[in-house]
């Protein structure tokens, strides 16, 4: 992964350099040239790569490059502004073409007027750009990029729904669903992968990843508590809105690092009850759920919470499944000010509020279903051997079935943690630190 990293940063910074110089200059020749260098040492790697543009990120095999340089950032733009959402290098890419390339992208916008077009009369054999579209196989690279397509449109359009709402307008409840219906069969076909890795996140864009992630995990527990497809979508809605009251107060303190003062915490818990008026007025779009999660979500079960109620009752079935979402993604996703809870100790201090916060029999289920360990977890056995968790054993949470990445000769191996009395699982890795070469894997 760093070998592309450092291909983009190199083409980024030679193309800023090709913009001030001529094509001939001595500077844009060393530039193409030691791009070409890196381009080779990655081809040399991986052979044929495809490499994304969403959402104003680059992704390559399904690692979304979060945390680049504004420098990259702004070579993403540029690309999606000439409508390039995926760029195919080729292992026989040569110079030439790398050149030819460049030049095409830093020519300046008003003398072209279709860059695809222009692009394909350069009749480069080796590098391609195009769309990304969804189960398109046609390309070479092994990308499962419609997921990401998805997660990324569903990411833009709760961003869109979020503003549109607050602005007291309407929200498209049918391409909502539509977008939370992609993100939901991704999950059901297991494919946790990627919404492991959105874990590391755009600050600005938390409280949407946050939503969504809730929405997501709420979604598939409903489904796994044998809820309707309609009642699991609408409550995938009330978990897309659960935190909706957080867009009428202050960013700073939303994103705070560190502790709050008790002004601050004030305004911070009436995030429930703005959010609660917001939904108030969509009730006719949205039905009344998302009104009753936002104002119920950290009632908790034991009514200990927030806001102070008048009265004794049990918050309502579905603000109890938002609440164990939300709490989950919220030790999981990685926050500026904490480190990342282990899975592991996400289940202890969880586990800790089982009959308090949370209802003891939804807990269990909870966990049941997500497992200690959820799929796509990179973990290290009793063995020393490293494997992925795959698939969950039910009624049995510490004991996934893990498919090993390491030592190489057992490699592929699928091991049922269940069955196997001897073998545990001693530790999880962290996929952005001790886990890193395995990432790719997941
Ligand atoms: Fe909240
Ligand atoms: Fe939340």
């Amino acid at each position: 992964m760093d070998k592309i990293k450092d291909f983009l940063k190199k083409l980024a910074s030679s193309l800023q350099i090709m913009a001030l110089y001529s094509d001939a200059h001595p500077r844009s020749k060393s530039a193409i040239d030691d791009t070409y260098n890196e381009l080779r040492d990655v081809l040399k790697e991986y052979g044929d790569i495809t490499i994304g543009i969403v959402g104003g990120e680059f992704v390559f095999e399904k690692e979304i490059f979060f945390e680049l340089s504004n420098r990259l950032k702004y070579l993403a733009k540029d690309l999606s502004g000439k409508g390039i959402e995926k760029i195919i290098f080729k292992y026989g890419a040569s110079r030439e073409e790398l050149s030819k390339f460049m030049n095409a992208l830093t020519r300046r916008e008003n003398e072209l007027e279709d860059f695809t077009e222009y692009f394909s009369n350069l009749g480069l054999e080796n590098i391609n750009i195009g769309k990304i579209r969804v189960n398109d196989s046609s390309e070479t690279g092994t990308l499962a990029y419609e997921d990401i397509d998805d997660y990324s449109y569903s990411l833009e359009s709760v961003s869109k729904s979020f503003n549109s709402i607050f602005r007291g307008g309407t929200v498209d409840v049918f391409n909502m669903k539509k977008a939370m219906k992609s993100t939901l069969e991704m999950l059901l076909r297991g494919d946790w992968g990627l919404m492991m890795l959105t874990s590391v996140k755009r600050h600005d864009l938390f409280t949407f990843t946050h939503s969504l992630n809730v929405s997501a995990l709420a979604m598939v527990f409903a489904s796994e508590l044998m809820f309707s497809k309609e009642n699991i979508l609408d409550i995938g809605i009330a978990g897309l809105f659960h935190d909706i009251g957080k867009i009428a107060i202050s960013r700073k303190v939303i994103e705070k690092p560190g502790f709050l003062t008790d002004e601050e915490m004030v305004s911070v818990k009436s995030h429930t009850i703005l959010g609660a008026e917001i939904l108030i007025q969509q009730v006719d779009y949205i039905g009344i759920l998302p009104v009753i999660a936002a104002f119920e979500h950290h009632l908790r079960y034991d009514l200990k919470g927030y806001p102070k109620l008048h009265y004794s009752r049990h918050p309502h079935f579905v603000s109890l499944i938002i609440s164990l979402c939300d709490c989950y993604d919220a030790l999981r996703s990685r926050r500026s000010y904490k480190r990342d809870y282990p899975p592991l100790m996400i289940y202890e201090i969880m586990f800790k509020e089982r009959g308090r916060m949370f209802e003891s029999s939804l807990f269990d289920k909870f966990f049941d279903f997500m497992g200690v360990y959820p799929i796509s977890t990179i973990v290290q056995m009793n063995t020393g051997w490293i494997g992925i968790v795959r698939e969950q054993n039910k009624g049995d949470r510490f004991s996934p079935k893990v498919e090993i990445v390491y030592p190489p000769k057992k490699k592929g191996v699928m091991v049922d943690l269940k069955k196997e009395s001897k073998i545990e699982i001693k530790t999880s890795l962290n996929p952005f630190s001790s886990g890193k070469e395995y990432t790719s894997l997941i």
